[in-house]
């Protein structure tokens, strides 16, 4: 007999610790009126436990702080800069890596430096930043997503796939010339923290090699994409977390990258690519707005960081970790009733607000109000991803609908532990219990990009965009 625990453990202990904001609810409720309700405004000092991102705000181990004090801080040629490239070429297998403060700036410098406006570039779901730095270069941001990564309660275990036909369809209706570029974005941070497999990133390759269209990886949550390949594609069960990583890679020919996310660090990003007269552009772009090729956008201690951190990400023991703790918290919210994204993706779980809140329309933002109202009973600060942060809009300009109307939970990297999920699970279920209480939200302040940053609302009142009372809005439905 040989003991079998039944739990997965954190794979670390604490060294250094972090008092959480503790808060009454008076006081909650004076610091959401002053945040015009929107979370993204409060102080984090006002926020229990924060799940708002899972971007910048892990932890970072004592191998990092220690590979910290030999940042090299030198404008040219830092050493630092040297060993974050070998990391980032060990995995992705690029030739040219420029680092960048962040994943937008990657983003930027890539879209400005190769792509002319009118193009349209599709991905299985462009994320906020993305879209918002195509849209401000006039170009067409398309998402290609399978029908089954639209459907929440759907089980698939690669939900974010691209539609593999709805791309040569594309290509066909517009011409290969219109598509410049072709991205896929790993994990699909948009549509529930959904993975890719290798065999749709084979064959979304495969179109674009035909074609002779540049494939990149927007690659911020490569591990975690790397892992659920491990866990659930046939076929790779024996393989490493890295050699599927360098499988996944190899199938692209460049990536953008927050470092924020599977690099390990709060600050960082990069921009790697084969192609040297791109490389070569995007260079001669990047200096003038990030730095110099050796730094771009990153201290050298940040690259010291990184390049330990994207060591430390493939840990295959890390990686289970990661995922059973949005799986654990994803089990508890189901057991209390509460509808999610299944299955529960690499960085969070997603509480499918728009089917919690079905007395709410879309227009006043289920999940942002789901978020106002769980900040105020409980201090935990999470974040809506519906039709509030993608702002779609009709030909017309007025507004349309997302997919789904989701609340994210996303769990920093290294942060938090099991009590810590469990006092969420209670809150999250006891706002679901009162999902009745919860009125929608309407703008007081819009800004035209990227609005959900910085957004003020006020509770909706009967009546106002469609809101009302659950009987009334049954009542609309019942009429239409
Ligand atoms: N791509 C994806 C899929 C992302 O999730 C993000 C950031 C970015 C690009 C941009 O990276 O923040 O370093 O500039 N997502 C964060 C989030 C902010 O909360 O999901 P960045």
């Amino acid at each position: 007999m040989t003991f079998q625990p039944t739990i997965t453990i954190e794979p670390f202990r604490i060294k250094s610790v972090e008092p959480l904001g503790h808060t009454t609810l008076a006081e909650r409720r004076a610091a959401l009126e002053r945040a015009g309700l929107n979370v993204f405004q409060l102080r984090a000092d006002e926020v229990l436990i924060d799940l708002l991102t899972d971007s910048g705000t892990g932890a970072l181990s004592a191998a990092q702080w220690g590979a910290m004090l030999q940042g090299d801080e030198s404008y040219a040629g830092s050493r630092s800069f040297f060993k974050m490239e070998s990391a980032v070429q060990r995995i992705t297998g690029y030739r040219h890596v420029l680092p960048t403060h962040q994943g937008r700036a990657a983003e930027h410098i890539l879209f400005s430096a190769v792509l002319t406006p009118g193009a349209i570039v599709p991905s299985n779901t462009h994320f906020d930043t993305t879209r918002a730095n195509l849209q401000l270069l006039d170009l067409d941001a398309r998402d290609l997503l399978i029908a089954e990564g639209r459907e929440p309660m759907r089980e698939h275990p690669f939900k974010g796939n691209l539609d593999v036909q709805r791309l040569e369809a594309l290509i066909a209706e517009v011409g290969r010339d219109r598509i410049p570029l072709v991205m896929l974005t790993v994990t699909n941070n948009g549509g529930g923290g959904q993975p890719v497999s290798l065999a749709n990133l084979r064959a979304v390759s495969a179109v674009c090699r035909r074609h002779g269209i540049p494939f990149f990886l927007d690659a911020c949550r490569f591990a975690e994409n790397a892992m659920f390949i491990k866990l659930r594609e046939p076929g790779y069960a024996d393989r490493t977390p890295l050699e599927i990583a360098q499988e996944m890679f190899a199938l692209a020919d460049g990536c953008t990258m927050s470092a924020k996310k599977d690099g390990l660090v709060n600050i960082g990003g990069f921009l790697a690519l084969n192609d040297d007269v791109w490389a070569e552009r995007c260079r001669n772009r990047m200096i003038p707005i990030e730095g110099f090729p050796t730094y771009g956008g990153m201290a050298g201690y940040d690259m010291e960081a990184l390049a330990v951190g994207l060591e430390e990400v493939l840990d295959p023991r890390y990686l289970q970790y990661r995922l059973d703790q949005a799986a654990y918290l994803g089990e508890r919210l189901l057991a209390a009733g509460v509808p999610i994204v299944r299955p529960t993706g690499g960085h969070a779980v997603f509480v499918d607000a728009g089917a919690l809140l079905a007395h709410l329309p879309w227009h006043a933002f289920p999940g942002a109000a789901l978020s106002a109202y769980l900040y105020e009973i409980s201090g935990v600060r999470s974040c809506e991803i519906g039709s509030l942060l993608f702002g779609l809009k009709h030909a017309d300009g007025s507004d349309a609908p997302a997919p789904n109307e989701l609340l994210r939970l996303a769990l920093p990297r290294r942060m938090y532990t099991r009590a810590h999920l469990d006092y969420v699970a209670e809150a999250v279920a006891y706002a679901a219990a009162h999902r009745h209480a919860i009125r929608g939200l309407r703008f007081t302040y819009e800004a035209p990009v990227l609005r959900h940053f910085t957004a003020r609302f006020a509770w909706a009142e009967t009546g106002e965009r469609g809101g009302g009372s659950v009987e009334q809005v049954l009542a609309r439905q019942l009429v239409r």
